[in-house]
């Protein structure tokens, strides 16, 4: 196989926001537009992984909506890139099962996201979350199966269609990471001779993680309570000038680079930068041309170039959400159909193996 696959995904777990987009989707829509013909690009709306915490089912019909309406609104082009729900096509819970079973516990047990997203600490295990039930056990957070095997789904959805490459942020490494484990160790038992399952490479994606606006120290994150945390690719020019109006940073003179002791300046240096890199050469250069700044004066310049770098994408998701919602259905049930056709051939393959 020579042809390069790329997979990737997102949550519908709201709109997105400027770390999304500067982190994941913008790269998703260059690698589409240097994709060469023979290439296969598929971009999913991960729905089954935004179970793994509790959604409301009215909310994430809507978010499932406007999620789609966003990936074509950054630029996305059905003709070009496979865009769909995951929950559409069926054989990423069935490959999912199927790795599960020869997926290692402790494997899983050391891995860092079911332990963030339940606030516990880098040392729990999950049988501390077992606890035999008494009146008098502690209240410990509820750690359930979806979420524990998380990894196991997405190392499902990356297979499933033999990807090559995998565009994401560097929080997703272990994941993948696991993902080849996962490829390596089924094509051992089952398919020596030929491997079946194709290990995936990473493409890292080149900007850095874009910070909170009101905790600095924290990611910007769809799932932040806090709004004005974050901005919103569907932001108006005024939403963005407030938000970053409000942003935290702090009362230091001048303009100065240093993730630690200045997060929120810093983190506005690196929208900008990151924002248009042709502005200078790199963050670093970027805060020695601005030195002099006032913070309030570097808050309007990076609401200026914000508010230039995705008005596009504001305007066009307003006329996909706007025009016929029957369109904005057809797109994602014809990538459903793509996906599934490519997926059937994979789990084909799959089951013979098993003995299916
Ligand atoms: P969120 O954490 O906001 O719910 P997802 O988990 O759905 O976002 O991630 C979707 C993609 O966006 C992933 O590739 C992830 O690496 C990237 N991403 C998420 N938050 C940020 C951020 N603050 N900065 C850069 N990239 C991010
Ligand atoms: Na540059």
């Amino acid at each position: 196989q020579t042809a390069r696959v790329i997979f990737s995904g997102i949550q519908p777990t709201g709109v997105p926001h400027l770390g999304n987009y500067l982190g994941a989707l913008r790269q998703w829509v260059t690698l589409q537009d240097a994709a060469a013909p023979d290439e296969t690009l598929l971009y999913a709306i991960v729905d089954l992984h935004a179970i793994t915490l509790k959604q409301d089912p009215a909310q994430l019909r809507q978010w499932r909506r406007e999620m789609l309406a966003s990936l074509l609104a950054v630029g996305l082009d059905p003709k070009r890139s496979i865009i769909f729900c995951q929950s559409d096509v069926p054989q990423h819970a069935e490959l999912m099962w199927i790795l599960s079973c020869n997926a290692s516990m402790g494997y899983l047990s050391r891995m860092t996201q079911w332990k963030s997203k339940l606030s516990l600490p880098a040392t729990a295990s999950p049988l501390d979350l077992a606890p035999p039930r008494s009146p008098s056990a502690p209240s410990l957070p509820s750690l359930k199966l979806g979420l524990f095997s998380y990894p196991v789904l997405q190392a499902a959805d990356i297979l499933l269609y033999r990807t090559t490459h995998v565009p994401v942020g560097e929080d997703q490494s272990q994941h993948l990471e696991f993902a080849r484990e996962v490829a390596n160790s089924f094509n051992h038992i089952f398919s020596p001779t030929t491997p079946l399952l194709i290990p995936p490479e990473t493409i890292l994606s080149p900007a850095k993680r874009i910070m909170s606006l009101t905790k600095p120290t924290k990611k910007m994150s769809k799932s932040d309570p806090d709004i004005k945390s974050r901005i919103l690719i569907t932001d108006s020019k005024d939403v963005i000038s407030k938000k970053l109006k409000s942003s935290l940073t702090d009362s230091l003179d001048g303009i100065s680079y240093n993730h630690s002791t200045r997060p929120g300046v810093s983190n506005l240096i690196d929208i900008m930068y990151y924002l248009d890199e042709s502005i200078a050469s790199s963050p670093v250069q970027l805060c020695a041309d601005f030195q002099n700044m006032s913070l309030k004066a570097l808050k309007e310049k990076v609401a200026e170039a914000v508010d230039t770098q995705i008005r596009d994408v504001r305007e066009r998701y307003e006329s996909v959400m706007g025009g016929d919602a029957g369109a904005l259905a057809d797109v994602g049930d014809e990538g459903a159909r793509k996906a599934e056709e490519r997926a059937k051939e994979t789990i084909g393959r799959v089951r013979k193996v098993l003995g299916f």
